[in-house]
């Protein structure tokens, strides 16, 4: 049986950071879910799609050409799509504001199932997102929900935002990142929620590396 540790959570909670380094010290594969969701936005948006052409959107999600490599020093995940280094430009705000609005759409995460299913190979994957631990992969032995305060989570995403040279208000980033989480929360389909068999952690006053050592410890242990 292949291991997955899910890792669910909202906006700018860390989510990312914290499972490119459990996948690494685990030696595991990773699935950056919200990223697929992103590249749709990208993608579409240079073909001049709409994002309410499902139908385009669904051929689109089937057919994307991803990978995830992770820098030399582990800060960063970057993401190639069709051979083409798209980090910086999906990371922005704007595509994932977009990206949360297609996410709404039930058809289009259907088609994106198997394509995140596709990662699950040996020795073992992690996985965040929103809705790994309840939808994607309901299996997963090891879930984690990650929660955090409003203003840590808009922080902590300014900050990065800030680090990848994209500039940004933090008030800005706070309004966006609460409109992304109502979205994600209230929507029929998949919404942001922790699985009934998920451990939740409050990382507000957590580093990272404790939050880290808390999920490793869990897995270890069992
Ligand atoms: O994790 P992120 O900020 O890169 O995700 C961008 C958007 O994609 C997020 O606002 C909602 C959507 N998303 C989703 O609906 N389900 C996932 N598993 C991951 C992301």
């Amino acid at each position: 049986m292949i291991n997955i540790i899910t890792i669910d959570g909202p906006s700018g909670v860390g989510k990312g950071t914290v499972s490119l380094k459990i996948a690494k010290h685990l030696g595991w594969h990773i699935l950056d879910s919200g990223a697929l969701y992103r590249i749709l936005a990208l993608v579409a948006e240079r073909k001049q799609i709409s994002i309410e052409n499902v139908t385009e959107l669904v051929k689109l999600a089937t057919k994307l050409d991803i990978k995830f490599i992770p820098t030399d020093d582990l800060s960063e995940l970057q993401i190639i799509y069709a051979g083409q280094n798209i980090t910086s430009e999906i990371r922005s705000e704007i595509y994932g504001n977009i990206a949360s609005q297609i996410a709404v759409k039930k058809e289009v995460r259907t088609a994106l199932l198997a394509r995140q299913r596709a990662f699950h190979i040996s020795p073992g994957l992690v996985a965040d997102g929103r809705d790994m631990g309840t939808v994607v992969f309901p299996e997963a032995k090891y879930k984690f929900f990650l929660t955090a305060s409003c203003e840590e989570r808009a922080l902590r995403r300014y900050k990065q935002l800030i680090n990848i040279g994209i500039c940004v208000k933090l008030s800005e980033v706070a309004v966006e990142v609460a409109r992304r989480d109502e979205r994600d929360s209230t929507r029929s389909t998949a919404p942001l929620m922790a699985a009934h068999d998920a451990v939740t952690i409050d990382t507000t006053e957590l580093p990272i590396e404790k939050v880290v050592k808390n999920i490793l410890d869990i897995v270890v242990l069992n």
